[in-house]
């Protein structure tokens, strides 16, 4: 007999049918006992009946969690025994077969819960038994859903999604590499991509003028709850475009969002209020204000987009660094200051963040396609010819074969998710997040590798490194 998903059990009232799932309780009332069954789609009542002896004492064994197939039949629940709040609440599965597929262990913590009061590092661990509860199901086919509403919308607006490389080259974009030895060319690395920047304005010069891309970047920079070191961007830039062009579209794109997909939730205000930098500064002390007029809300969503930051800011050292991003252009009458290097702390760029309250869920810009602007941008930040050539050939060579304005923005999807479903942390909003520390508990990675790896790459760990193989080492030279 073929399986039917639990929601679709109301549709074969008076038939015979066959689910499969967890059991998610056993409970009893007097004489009869009943399961509730979870699988992907639901949670059905199932019932079990004395007068079925054998079948009635083997059910006496199951346990939470174990995955059982039942075949039974479909019957109406009596008028009191309804339940409105759940889709099968109206009939109940009366078994007449049991067959248990895989017993389970009882589960290090409670799954009928939210989870939040549960050890953050044991839900780790145990992530495939934390993923069965209610809400985290509900947060992954949310994400789902908004993933998939974005393909659908930019494939209407006529963007195409374009994979980058992983194995790639750093993008200078003010976080630490992740970074991947060559065994064909040992002594080299890879840089793992803190976001696809190069890739996505390289494609412009390609001539895909509506480019998009779900794409994961790495930044090796310490969790917070807004943070991780793998996390995930819609990604999209087009070309000749002026600043306003990409907020508008991307502005329709995440009302589309909300009213489609969030009917509940209220936009406070369409369209999105624009303000300034300095604006934002003065008025609430933040680059990424939180304009709700009402906290209280849960419902309520302030976008607002932030724009004519400052170009540079003034780094560590004595020099000027890039506040955003390097590949940025200044906005139009700054760009006589930025070719002839004067007035720096004066310049404004094109960025403009897009902010839902109080969160930076995204950010973008329209870039320097000039080549000899990019270069300027580098030579403000005290880069010798030689190191802009090292390392922003390629993108200063692209751009002499006739390369479009363009521009774009990037958002951190997580961080979009977690103001949408309410989730204190992205973490929540990730199947397989790191911990505080960066560390997959699951996996149990970063992990050390096999010492024939590390001679393979040419790469001698050093004595300081706290790793069991080197002290095997050590011992194993003593003998
Ligand atoms: P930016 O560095 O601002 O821009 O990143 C875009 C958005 O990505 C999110 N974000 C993160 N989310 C989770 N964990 C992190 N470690 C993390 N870092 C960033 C934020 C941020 O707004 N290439 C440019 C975009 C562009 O100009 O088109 C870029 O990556 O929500």
């Amino acid at each position: 007999m073929k399986r039917i998903l639990i929601t679709e059990t109301p549709n074969y009232i008076g038939g015979k049918v066959k689910v499969s799932g967890w059991v998610n309780v056993v409970r009893s009332h007097g004489k009869i006992l009943f399961i509730d069954l979870r699988d992907g789609s639901g949670i059905l009542q199932v019932v079990f009946l004395p007068q079925e002896a054998d079948l009635y004492n083997l059910v006496k064994e199951v346990k939470p969690e174990w995955v059982v197939g039942i075949v039974g039949e479909v019957v109406k629940r009596p008028a009191n025994m309804v339940n409105p709040k759940i889709p099968t609440g109206q009939i109940e599965l009366v078994a007449k077969e049991l067959k248990v597929l895989s017993k389970a262990e009882t589960p290090p913590f409670a799954i009928d819960t939210d989870g939040y009061e549960i050890n953050e590092e044991k839900r780790m661990q145990y992530r495939y038994l934390d993923l069965r509860r209610e809400r985290m199901q509900r947060n992954l086919k949310m994400r789902h859903k908004v993933i998939q509403f974005m393909r659908d919308f930019l494939t209407k607006e006529r963007f195409i999604e374009i994979e980058t490389p992983i194995l790639t080259k750093s993008t200078p974009e003010g976080a630490r590499d992740f970074i991947v030895p060559s065994r064909l060319q040992p002594g080299t690395f890879f840089a793992l991509p803190q976001s696809p920047q190069q890739y996505k304005q390289l494609l412009q010069v390609a001539g895909f003028e509506r480019y998009f891309q779900i794409a994961r970047c790495f930044r090796d920079e310490d969790p917070r709850a807004d943070r991780q070191a793998e996390f995930t961007q819609l990604d999209l830039e087009m070309s000749f475009v002026d600043r306003e062009d990409v907020m508008e579209i991307n502005e329709k794109m995440l009302i589309e969002i909300v009213k489609r997909l969030f009917p509940t939730k209220q936009i406070q205000q369409i369209p999105f209020p624009k303000i300034t930098h300095q604006e934002a500064m003065e008025k609430y002390g933040t680059d990424r204000p939180d304009l709700r007029s009402d906290l209280s809300n849960n419902n309520l969503l302030a976008f607002c987009w932030v724009t004519d930051f400052p170009f540079f800011e003034k780094g560590e050292g004595s020099g000027w660094t890039f506040t955003h991003n390097p590949f940025s252009a200044p906005k139009p009458e700054y760009m006589d200051d930025l070719l002839k290097q004067k007035n720096i702390s004066k310049i404004l760029t094109t960025q403009y963040d897009i902010v839902l309250n109080g969160a930076e869920i995204g950010g973008g810009s329209i870039r320097n396609h000039r080549p000899e602007a990019l270069e300027a941008v580098f030579e403000i930040m005290g880069y010798k010819k030689d190191r802009i050539k090292k390392n922003f050939g390629h993108m200063l060579q692209a751009f002499k074969y006739g390369a479009p304005p363009h521009g774009g923005i990037a958002y951190g999807l997580e961080r979009f998710l977690s103001v949408l479903l309410q989730e204190p942390n992205i973490r929540e909003v990730i199947a397989f997040p790191k911990t505080g520390d960066s560390k997959d508990l699951m996996m149990d990675a970063p992990a050390e590798v096999d010492p024939k790896q590390l001679k393979e790459l040419q790469i001698q760990l050093s004595a300081k490194a706290p790793g069991k193989f080197i002290k095997k080492a050590k011992i194993q030279k003593k003998k």
